[in-house]
């Protein structure tokens, strides 16, 4: 069992990025919510207490229910977790008159700590907070502050327990990867030998008990995640995994082909299903987005279930799923509101009846990049942009036709083809065309023309949570603008989206 360190969260944007950054570390990290009922046992050898967007002086403030004073293991406690550090122990914390949010620096730094070896006084480091510790109980040492705030940092005079008042996992804090390190590495005695090769040794091996000489079937989609999976179950279980890529007729321009070309060089036992008119046939007439996600969804589950069942006794069901998909999110303000249904094949493992299998289930999306490159998979399918389950259906603004999914595929191949051509495809994190169904006049030669538009969509991002327009060169939306209404008959008129999200999305539906 590898060692590990344990987020309990608060509901903080940043939880997410703390587990990251102490997995580059190579110490594995997992998070639970802050009331999670922590049992330390000798792969535990640290514990974190995250941010939260709530203040200790509220009323209904989370409280977490591990006795983190008398922990077993070391305790860092990062912004809230500081705060409530300070507020449970007699000291005090007060409303500041101003949030500090962004750059500050330590003016302050005790060198003596072990926390802040190799950090140097002055080191800039983010702050994102609406309270102040103002006065911090005996029990503690204060080993930084800033120009603005007394207690940056504290640690106990006899305990190993830590709390900062600025976010060391943020890219802002220059040193705070040391500071990580320090905690992760010399306070808690981690040794770090959580890789990328001894996580595919160990996943392989455990898949190999776990299946057997058991059948599993998965469903691949050309995307980083599924492949991903399946060269793991491949590696453990080789002939018994049965793959099948639908294709729902919604794809990119001869991506069906392709990508079916590039599992077989994979040496992937998998068969390709062409249910294009069962998809579009069930779509017709169909404008809502969310409708049209649910058909998709259902659909894919029906034909995948079919193809599934013509495989003799299969037991196992892989799916791709990674470790945000299966985070509990800390509900801080109440059930969220849901702005789009991304898990289209929600009701999969339901329908089928199997027993499920989830080899990346504890990775984060690039870890999943990292494991795909150690196992030697194509670029092509690792730094492939993500592309939603429906397709281009939610590109298609309104209800969907076999015209329009052809023009919306003629011109989206023209954009991507020229983002890979001028290198801009790495660039940018998500791209691709929108068929917009409004009508507008334009002119070809002598001719009068009176059809639709391409909208251009191209997107920087780490995680598609938020996301900016990406700002490409003239010249090259000035080329692809050409190309596409010289090129696809229908479309006389192209326009680029240069809308951040918030508050757009990134699919127009
Ligand atoms: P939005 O449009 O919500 O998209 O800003 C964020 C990311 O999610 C993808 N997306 C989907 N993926 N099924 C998917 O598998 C969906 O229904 C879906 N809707 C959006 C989108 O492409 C972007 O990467």
């Amino acid at each position: 069992m590898h060692q590990k360190i344990i987020i309990l969260d608060f509901g903080s944007q940043y939880t997410q990025l703390i587990a990251r950054k102490i997995r580059e570390l190579n110490v594995f990290c997992e998070i639970y919510p802050f009331n999670h009922d922590l049992k330390i046992d000798e792969s535990v050898k640290g514990v974190v207490l995250s941010g939260s967007p709530f203040s200790v002086l509220q009323e209904n403030a989370p409280f977490p229910t591990y006795d983190w004073q008398n922990s077993e293991v070391p305790v860092l406690g990062i912004c809230y977790g500081a705060q409530l550090m300070a507020n449970n122990t007699g000291g005090k914390v007060t409303p500041s008159n101003h949030r500090e949010y962004g750059r500050a620096n330590l003016d302050q730094v005790s060198t003596k700590s072990p926390i802040f070896k190799d950090v140097i006084t002055g080191t800039q480091v983010w702050m994102s907070h609406g309270d102040t510790i103002t006065e911090l109980s005996g029990e503690f040492n204060i080993i930084s502050s800033t120009s603005s705030i007394p207690v940056a940092a504290f640690e106990h005079k006899t305990k190993r327990i830590f709390g900062f008042q600025f976010h060391p996992e943020v890219y802002h804090s220059t040193d705070g990867k040391t500071i990580l390190k320090n905690f992760v590495l010399d306070v808690c005695e981690c040794k770090g030998d959580w890789t990328a090769a001894s996580f595919i040794d160990e996943t392989v091996a455990r898949l190999k008990a776990q299946l057997g000489a058991d059948k599993v079937v998965l469903g691949l989609s050309g995307g980083v995640d599924s492949t991903v999976a399946a060269v793991l179950l491949q590696k453990a279980i080789d002939k018994n995994l049965y793959c099948i890529f639908v294709n729902n007729g919604l794809l990119r321009k001869n991506e069906f082909e392709e990508v079916m070309e590039r599992y077989s060089s994979l040496g992937l036992n998998v068969k390709g299903v062409d249910a294009s008119d069962r998809f579009l046939d069930l779509l017709n007439g169909k404008t809502d987005p969310e409708e049209k996600r649910k058909i998709i969804g259902k659909t894919f589950i029906d034909v995948f279930d079919q193809e599934a069942h013509l495989i003799e006794n299969v037991k196992w069901l892989g799916q791709g799923t990674i470790y945000p998909d299966v985070i509990e999110s800390v509900s801080v303000n109440g059930p969220s509101v849901t702005i789009k249904s991304h898990h289209n094949v929600g009701g999969l493992p339901e329908k089928m009846n199997m027993k499920v299998v989830e080899p990346l289930r504890m990775l984060f999306k690039d870890e999943v990049r990292k494991i795909g490159v150690q196992l030697g998979i194509d670029d092509k399918f690792l730094q492939r942009h993500p592309f939603p389950g429906p397709g281009l259906a939610i590109r298609i603004l309104g209800d969907i036709t076999k015209e329009k999914v052809r023009i919306l595929q003629e011109a989206d191949y023209i954009f991507i083809e020229g983002l890979k051509n001028n290198g801009l495809y790495d660039k940018v994190w998500q791209a691709g065309a929108i068929f917009l169904p409004v009508n507008s006049v334009g002119v070809m030669g002598d001719e009068r023309t009176y059809e639709n538009a391409i909208c251009l969509r191209a997107v920087t991002s780490t995680d598609g949570m938020t996301a900016d327009w990406a700002h490409l060169p003239y010249e090259f939306l000035a080329d692809t603008s050409n190309r596409i209404i010289n090129q696809v008959k229908g479309i006389n008129r192209v326009v680029f989206d240069i809308s951040s999200k918030p508050p757009s999305t990134i699919e127009w539906e």
